[in-house]
């Protein structure tokens, strides 16, 4: 072919939308060649004109609510997931984002509504203030040794790894996973959030994507092991009224992932445009979490996407003059909120984005 007719052609297919340039190839077809005159000429090695070419209807679409809302009704008795995973000394909940806002009120739910171990990390224990302030205030008392202060920097793999390492060193478990460390920005010392295209940087959208969707999802990856059905039935020496040594087996609860994302994530419900970097990860953890809960169920693991609500931490502090009064949530009050939604959790509801008020939010 014609060296300048081959560069008109691409530099055509550059100016075409994206899905138009990529000519709906699918993962595993290939592309034969681009030929002058022959627009998107692809398929299973075969070429054909545009004109020639029957397209097949598209899947229906599933955008709206496919999840039902929380049942509040039900899974509340003591033999409920929750209850027994709530009640369990040897349990270990892990908080991605301890040092503040939303993660460190988690930290102290389950402090005052657990009995199990409680790894708290965060990327610099040394200047998380609230965090420490919450360890010396505890200090000498039981609760202070359920709490394990773990270095975790979500951004860099290596971290991830140490911290997982460590985690299955000391407890070989886990049985709740809270990825709760996230990134907006304010709009004047960062880039995002972005109020228009022009805004938008290549480096604050890698930051926003491995903050709030890579490295959680690296996370779970790595913890997922600790999580699974495999390692959860325990077995622990114990002895009857006649002192006969017994062995008692003891079955771990459905362990679960639960994922803080947001409302702006939703693609159904995006009519307002803006925030490219936040609603672009947010989205992706979304579908992270509806992926992770299909591939993980099998094995007893459920997963979660939250909404927590617009609630009253640093993340929220740059925009809460536009919040309507009585709408800015006090963190305990989100995190009540969300530890029920987390604690009735039932097998239908894996994978869904659900609010503050177990509200299904369509994807
Ligand atoms: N607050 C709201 O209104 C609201 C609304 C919707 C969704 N959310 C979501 O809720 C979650 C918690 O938000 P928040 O309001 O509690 O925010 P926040 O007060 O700003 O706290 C953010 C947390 O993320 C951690 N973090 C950031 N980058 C990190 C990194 N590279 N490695 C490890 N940790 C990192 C921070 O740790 P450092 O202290 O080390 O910086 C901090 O613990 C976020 O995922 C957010 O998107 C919040």
């Amino acid at each position: 072919m014609h060296q300048v007719a081959l560069k008109r052609t691409l530099t055509a297919l550059a100016f075409t939308s994206p899905s138009a340039a990529y000519g709906g190839v699918r993962p595993g077809f290939a592309v034969s060649s681009v030929t002058a005159g022959t627009k998107y000429s692809r398929s299973r090695n075969r070429l054909f004109s545009s004109s020639s070419f029957n397209a097949p209807e598209p899947p229906q679409s599933k955008g709206f609510n496919v999840y039902n809302d929380i049942d509040f009704s039900v899974s509340t008795g003591q033999s409920s997931q929750s209850s027994i995973r709530n009640s369990d000394p040897d349990a270990v909940f892990v908080i991605n984002g301890a040092s503040r806002g939303i993660g460190l009120q988690f930290l102290r739910k389950l402090l005052k509504d657990t009995k199990g171990n409680i790894v708290a990390c965060c990327r610099s224990p040394d200047d998380a203030i609230g965090l420490q302030e919450l360890l010396l205030s505890l200090e000498g008392s039981k609760s202070r040794d359920r709490i394990d202060l773990i270095k975790l920097d979500i951004e860099n793999q290596d971290s991830i790894e140490q911290a997982v390492l460590e985690i299955e060193r000391k407890y070989n478990r886990v049985d709740l996973l809270l990825n709760v460390a996230g990134i907006l920005g304010d709009g004047k010392n960062t880039p995002g959030p972005e109020r228009s295209l022009l805004k938008i940087e290549k480096g604050w959208l890698e930051k926003s994507f491995q903050v709030n969707v890579i490295g959680p999802l690296m996370l779970s990856k790595e913890l997922a092991p600790l999580m699974t059905q495999k390692r959860r039935t325990t077995k622990k020496k114990a002895s009857n009224k006649d002192n006969e040594e017994l062995i008692v087996e003891k079955k771990r609860p459905v362990a679960i992932i639960a994922n803080l994302s947001a409302r702006v994530g939703s693609i159904s419900d995006n009519f307002l445009g803006g925030w490219y970097s936040y609603r672009m990860s947010k989205a992706a953890l979304n579908q992270a979490t509806r992926t992770l809960a299909n591939e993980l169920k099998r094995e007893s693991v459920w997963c979660v996407a939250l909404h927590p609500g617009t609630t009253d931490t640093d993340l929220s502090a740059p925009f809460q003059k536009n919040v309507q009064e009585g709408r800015l949530f006090p963190v305990e009050f989100t995190v009540d909120s969300l530890m029920k939604v987390i604690d009735s959790m039932e097998e239908e509801n894996t994978g869904g984005l659900y609010d503050w008020a177990g509200k299904a939010i369509p994807f």
